[in-house]
């Protein structure tokens, strides 16, 4: 190296080299994006020292340390070690190929998914089958439950803290005031932890700090109501004599009552979209949770329905964030999904979570609809009120789909209108199309449990009474119909008040929107396959 030719050949190298880096250095600006680099166990407690050598691993394609603190959006150091970087192909491709670095993965996004049930399982206080669980496990008395998903409505009873003692002194984080989240209405003994993600989202979606702002909602606080049913059916309090549409339901609670919620805000709503969450905002959830000590999570969040994965599926982040999370003895309960009812539509499908479906339980709000002839039959379904008087009733045999509507909308004004629907979609189109022409009521005859929740948003967003029943049910309904016109007489049908039945004996079903099992990629792996 000593001769000036080689020298010289060696300063055209770095200069070329260094000419790259700077076309490379404008490009990044541009083309960036947020990735993910795993590098597994964190390899000691020192957590600055762990964040140190993130950056000296980024620093190494990014340029330089400096460079490198700019560009990394989150460090991972609690629960186990990586960070999220703003990276371009390239530069994420080389990092790749760093020692150490486990693998490199792109943000992805994912969606929120997801009483009675309680004592329907057996975990009531009174049952006499039960195994006495629920007071076994003193009711989740001392026990802290994170909860991954989109905040907390904290200023209700559903939360209140009665016959709580003092947050356990092993807990490490707090419940404080943020935007329009206030410790004071919101933060008790029962919600004793609040913390938001949004970097990871804000990078996805190419939002600045101004827009971030205008556009979300910067505190614990929940906008969807995801998170708040979420964190309710887990560790809700007891309330009493809970009215819903004027229907007395009883006392309503979550499965352990007496357990603390920790609240990890890291899916968001804006005014147009459904919330998105971002994976590096729930590995960065996961890592606080970790940390701060809580005894279990729980995350109704997933991919939406796309492929499943080998059992152990190296490019889920939740399958990492909740394998570190179970490795540190935590259990992570998570939802399979809402992408039924076909198999192999299970998300995370990772074998040491525990994934739960939708189920039917013993209790359902029925209608009666008394038919002229006095045959009461128990449609599914409620509305508003009282019960109504006699009118009279239609049916169209030959009508099964929503573009023959016009055929029918000027006989239904005044009338009760029962129709035969082979698909959802045409029963929710058609309840919007005769909206306007009169009709006093709708029953639609469907597969039992077909996509209840539909259902009763269509209810709630048109005034008209809506109530399904099954084939046999609409069947006994046509033959009275029948029955009338080959007798002359007009069919009539009232709807009684609609109540609140428990206890009956009933097969047990997972609702068509349920996702099902097994994994496809590894089919030996079941989950929820019932
Ligand atoms: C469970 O405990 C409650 C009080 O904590 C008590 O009233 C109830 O009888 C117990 N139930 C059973 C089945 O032991
Ligand atoms: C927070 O809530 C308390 C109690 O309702 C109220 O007195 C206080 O003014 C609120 N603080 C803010 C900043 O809104
Ligand atoms: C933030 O982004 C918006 C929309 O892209 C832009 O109009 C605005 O100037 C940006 N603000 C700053 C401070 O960069
Ligand atoms: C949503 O918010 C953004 C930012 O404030 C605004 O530009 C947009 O018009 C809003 N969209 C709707 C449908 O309200
Ligand atoms: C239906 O019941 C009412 C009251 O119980 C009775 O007055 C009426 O006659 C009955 N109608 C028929 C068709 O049985
Ligand atoms: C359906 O049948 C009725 C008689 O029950 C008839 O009047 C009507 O034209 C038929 N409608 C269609 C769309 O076929």
């Amino acid at each position: 190296m000593n001769n000036p030719t080689s020298s010289l050949v060696l300063l055209f190298f770095l200069l070329i080299f260094t000419c790259i880096c700077e076309i490379t250095a404008k490009v990044d600006k541009a083309d960036s994006k947020l990735y993910i680099v795993y590098l597994g166990h964190k390899p000691h407690d020192d957590h600055e020292l762990i964040t140190d050598s993130h950056h000296d691993i980024l620093g190494q394609v990014a340029g330089s340390k400096e460079e490198a603190k700019k560009v990394m959006v989150y460090s991972y150091r609690h629960g186990f070690s990586g960070f999220a970087a703003k990276l371009t192909d390239s530069q994420a491709k080389q990092i790749g190929e760093l020692p150490g670095v486990i693998r490199v993965i792109q943000n992805p996004l994912y969606k929120t998914h997801t009483s009675r049930s309680w004592d329907f399982l057996g975990l009531s206080k009174s049952d006499p089958n039960n195994i006495n669980l629920l007071n076994k496990t003193n009711q989740g008395d001392g026990v802290i439950i994170g909860v991954l998903d989109s905040g907390i409505w904290g200023d209700s009873e559903a939360f209140n803290d009665n016959g709580l003692g003092p947050i356990p002194s092993r807990w490490k984080a707090s419940c404080k005031s943020e935007g329009n989240f206030n410790a004071t209405k919101h933060c008790n003994r029962k919600i004793i932890g609040t913390r938001w993600y949004i970097k990871g989202l804000m990078e996805e979606k190419r939002l600045n700090q101004t827009m971030v702002e205008k556009i979300y909602n910067l505190s614990p606080l929940d906008d969807t109501g995801h998170g708040t049913h979420v964190a309710y059916t887990a560790a809700g309090s007891y309330v009493n004599n809970v009215e819903y549409y004027g229907l007395n339901m009883g006392t309503v609670r979550g499965g352990a009552p007496l357990a603390r919620l920790a609240i990890y805000k890291v899916c968001w709503k804006d005014n147009v979209t459904e919330s998105h969450c971002g994976g590096a905002d729930i590995l960065a959830g996961i890592d606080d949770a970790i940390k701060d000590g809580v005894d279990i999570l729980s995350v109704s969040l997933g991919g939406g329905g796309g492929p499943n994965f080998a059992e152990v599926n190296v490019e889920s982040l939740l399958g990492i964030g909740s394998f570190h999370a179970v490795s540190h003895g935590i259990p992570v309960v998570a939802a399979g999904g809402n992408s039924g009812p076909d198999s192999n539509t299970i998300g995370n499908t990772s074998p040491w979570v525990i994934n739960v479906a939708a189920s039917n339980s013993d209790r359902e709000i029925v209608t009666p609809l008394i038919l002229g002839n006095n045959k009461t039959i128990l449609g599914q379904g409620l509305f508003k009120g009282n019960e109504q008087a006699f009118a009279p009733l239609i049916t169209f045999a030959n009508i099964t789909s929503h573009d023959q509507i016009q055929f029918i909308a000027n006989e239904v004004k005044g009338k009760v209108l029962m129709l035969f629907f082979q698909k959802e979609e045409d029963m929710v189109i058609s309840l919007s199309k005769l909206r306007a022409t009169g009709v006093l009521a709708f029953i639609v005859v469907t597969r039992p449990l077909a996509q209840i929740t539909d259902y009763n948003q269509t209810v709630f967003r048109v005034p008209i009474p809506f109530i399904s029943v099954d084939l046999e049910q609409g069947n006994q309904i046509f033959d009275y119909f029948a029955q009338c016109e080959s007798n002359n007489q007009d069919p009539t049908i009232k709807l009684g008040r609609p109540e609140v039945r428990e206890g009956n004996k009933i097969v047990l079903q997972v609702p068509r929107f349920s996702s099902r099992g097994p994994n496809s990629f590894a089919p030996e792996i079941l989950k929820v396959n019932i």
